[in-house]
């Protein structure tokens, strides 16, 4: 371990997730325990260029572990985008003496940090944390689990209007990119079909399914979509389906924002946990430019442009099953 780490600082950015702030006081705490100062930067890049910080202590993050957001707040910078943002937060950076950099985000926010380490070689390490889980590196990134709970309490809701009613509900879930969250609550709450950006099933492959559903007398039916599948959103899909196929009232439910918030499940409490705690000891190991994630229960370490340019696959197996429980 590299005992020159002195002082570190922590921001979260992009989309916010819950267990966040899990993975902040897994970092503050870990600061506390090797005697590394932690300084909070409030609202993503856009902080660091404004030098907006704040010591946190190890009391600054007392009864976090269970509140969704973040307390540091967040933000989708394009000022960071710039060749002058960037050199303002490596200045600020410098002032405050700053020896290496944890960004708790996603895709953007690694993106940014890349570019970052590239021009002023800041050591900096990334957490995952975005609901989507679409990042190469890691089997789950933090928030992902809730945000599939949060989907599955909504679904279970709208079946039993659904049944009531004799209805097909085409429900929009997050993802913009990744059909992770679609696939599993997809399975967990007995879709009937999930609609994937990663898959490109076509309306009438889809059409097919349902009329196969109604004549083995399903009464009701929820066809799972996630925002970014490339025929559109749920109500896009939903108006092309009834174009060709009257067999059910069809209602649509776009979820949105309500799957990012709420208390963190005790999976993404502990996985935030390990991921802040592996974030501060990979800057004592002198590690940098790299995301660390956790692949088959072990703390792994990857690098940052890896994590961001590599396309992480769906579970072939969930994918697999899902067509056969759905019959
Ligand atoms: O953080 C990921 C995500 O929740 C995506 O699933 C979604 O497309 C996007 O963020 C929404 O971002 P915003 O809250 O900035 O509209």
């Amino acid at each position: 371990m590299n005992k020159n780490v002195k002082k570190i600082a922590v921001l979260t950015s992009g989309g916010d997730a819950p267990g966040m702030n899990a993975a902040i006081r897994g970092v503050v705490r870990s600061c506390v325990f090797n005697e590394i100062e932690c300084i909070g930067v409030f609202q993503g890049y856009d902080g660091l260029i404004q030098g907006d910080f704040k010591k946190l202590h190890v009391r600054s993050v007392s009864k976090i572990l269970g509140r969704g957001g973040t307390i540091l707040k967040s933000s989708r910078s394009d000022a960071f985008r710039t060749v002058e943002g960037r050199k303002k937060a490596f200045e600020a950076l410098q002032s405050n003496n700053i020896d290496g950099l944890i960004v708790i985000g996603g895709n953007g926010t690694f993106t940014g940090a890349h570019v970052f380490f590239e021009e002023y070689g800041v050591p900096i390490i990334g957490v995952p944390g975005t609901i989507d889980n679409d990042l190469y590196g890691t089997d789950s990134t933090i928030g992902y689990d809730t945000a599939t709970n949060s989907v599955v309490e909504a679904v279970d809701k709208i079946r039993d209007t659904a049944n009531s009613h004799n209805r097909l509900f085409f429900v929009e879930v997050m993802g913009r990119d990744a059909g992770f969250i679609a696939l599993r609550a997809g399975i967990a709450t007995g879709a009937i079909a999930v609609m994937l950006p990663e898959q490109g099933q076509s309306i009438d492959a889809l059409i097919k399914v349902l009329e196969k559903g109604a004549e083995s007398k399903k009464t009701s039916s929820i066809v799972i979509v996630a925002e970014g599948d490339t025929n559109g959103g749920a109500y896009e899909i939903a108006n092309k389906v009834k174009e060709k196929y009257s067999g059910y009232d069809t209602k649509v439910a776009v979820l949105g924002h309500i799957q990012r918030g709420g208390s963190p499940s005790a999976w993404d409490r502990v996985l935030a946990s390990r991921l802040g705690v592996s974030a501060v000891e990979g800057l004592m190991m002198e590690r940098a430019d790299e995301m660390v994630g956790i692949i088959n229960d072990k703390e792994t370490f990857t690098a940052l442009d890896q994590a961001i340019s590599m396309k992480k696959m769906l579970n072939i197996e969930e994918l697999r099953m899902s067509k056969i429980l759905s019959i």
